[in-house]
């Protein structure tokens, strides 16, 4: 089979991630639970993988990093939250439904939603961005990368605009953490929601979510924590304030390795590799009869994903052929609505395909070769 649906969730692991992870389901006990070797060697490794965490994104504080079981179960906290009734934020149409769904739970609430337009490439259209912005504006909360175009978001720019209008910035790294450089200072980032399994190559059900000093945030869930046993309320310091219940340590070993993988091959070089083989695809068939192809690549800097309609065809029958043929790709919606209206596919759907370290070149070359085959036979 040749995977490329790593948008959605990186299939090939470093063997250094099965290892920790097959280590830890040996060896690890409950994280500050318990007078055992076993929770001190939990202990240790939560702490070194937060630390490592920290350091990949320039946190100062490893300690401002709550773990969670995704990216989706940080933005619900970041957006749930810090937002109150009467709070405007700003968001864009590239967004997931991981931050659409709980905005929408959160209007009802009394939160109102602005959305940044875009451009008919899928860009957001930077300079609405000021106009959109009131008295009331709390945050702006965007995506780092569109999941369904792979374009990027200049999280820089929207960053020192949050800093000029002393607004929130919450940023889902889903599509990007691993592959692109984030810094939360130089990027002015106040909130990181991250996942684990995707770019940073560990195991699903890990990520987390950093929260810069002095944000309030009222956590999602509460209960045990290992300390402050006899108080009612959720402690209210960093991580505990966010982590109650037994951390997923199993998972977090996995994630520390597969983030001291990134940094021993180099992510330039991850990302190059990604990058050269989305671009020997996107050559490869942007030419081919009914090819529609979505998203910007007039622009070097985008994500590893390269997004197609065959005429009419629904994408998903599509993918099914490309399943029949050996290939994973993912079709339908994305979980990504308002990407889909601005660029006409709800209907149809699109096809995607996203590369990984991992993808080979002559996975692409067979790839474009069936895809050559696909359309010539309908
Ligand atoms: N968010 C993931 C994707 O884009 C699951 O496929």
């Amino acid at each position: 089979m040749i995977y490329f649906d790593n948008a959605a969730t990186t299939l090939h692991k470093p063997q250094e991630v099965i290892d920790a992870v097959i280590k830890a389901m040996t060896s690890m006990g409950n994280a500050g639970r318990g007078n055992t070797s076993a929770s001190m060697e939990a202990t240790h490794t939560i702490f070194e993988a937060r630390e490592n965490i920290a350091k990949f994104f320039n946190i100062e504080d490893s300690s401002n990093i709550a773990f969670t079981s995704n990216s989706t179960e940080a933005l619900n906290t970041a957006i749930k939250g810090t937002l109150k009734s009467g709070d405007h934020v700003i968001t864009t149409m590239l967004e997931h439904n991981s931050v659409l769904r709980p905005l929408y739970e959160m209007e009802k609430r009394g939160v109102e939603i602005s959305f940044i337009e875009t451009d008919n490439l899928g860009n957001p259209l930077y300079a609405d961005i000021n106009k959109l912005i009131k008295s009331n504006t709390k945050a702006i909360i965007c995506t780092h990368a569109s999941n369904l175009t792979g374009n990027l978001v200049d999280i820089k720019f929207i960053g020192n605009l949050c800093k000029e209008k002393n607004l929130l910035f919450i940023v889902d790294v889903s599509q990007t953490a691993g592959v692109f450089s984030i810094d939360v200072k130089k990027m002015n980032i106040d909130i990181l929601c991250f996942t684990g399994h995707k770019s940073l190559l560990g195991p699903q059900g890990t990520g987390g979510i950093y929260v810069k000093d002095g944000i309030e945030i009222t956590p999602l869930k509460s209960g045990g924590t290992g300390i402050l046993t006899y108080e009612k309320q959720q402690p209210s310091k960093m991580p505990t304030h966010l982590e109650a219940g037994t951390l997923n340590g199993h998972g977090i070993a996995g994630l520390n390795a597969g983030i001291e993988f990134i940094n021993k091959t180099g992510i330039d070089i991850i990302r190059k590799k990604e990058e050269e083989l989305m671009w020997r695809f996107y050559n490869g068939i942007k030419n081919l009869p009914n090819i529609k192809i979505y998203g910007d690549f007039n622009t070097n800097d985008r994500c590893p994903i390269v997004t197609i309609n065959i005429g009419e065809f629904d994408s998903g029958d599509v993918a099914e052929e490309l399943l029949a043929q050996g290939v994973s790709t993912r079709a339908g919606g994305h979980c990504a609505p308002l990407m889909h209206e601005a660029l006409g596919t709800v209907n149809q759907g699109a096809v995607r395909f996203s590369f990984s370290y991992f993808n080979t070149f002559e996975e692409v070359d067979e790839v474009i070769e069936i895809l050559k085959n696909i359309i010539s036979s309908i």
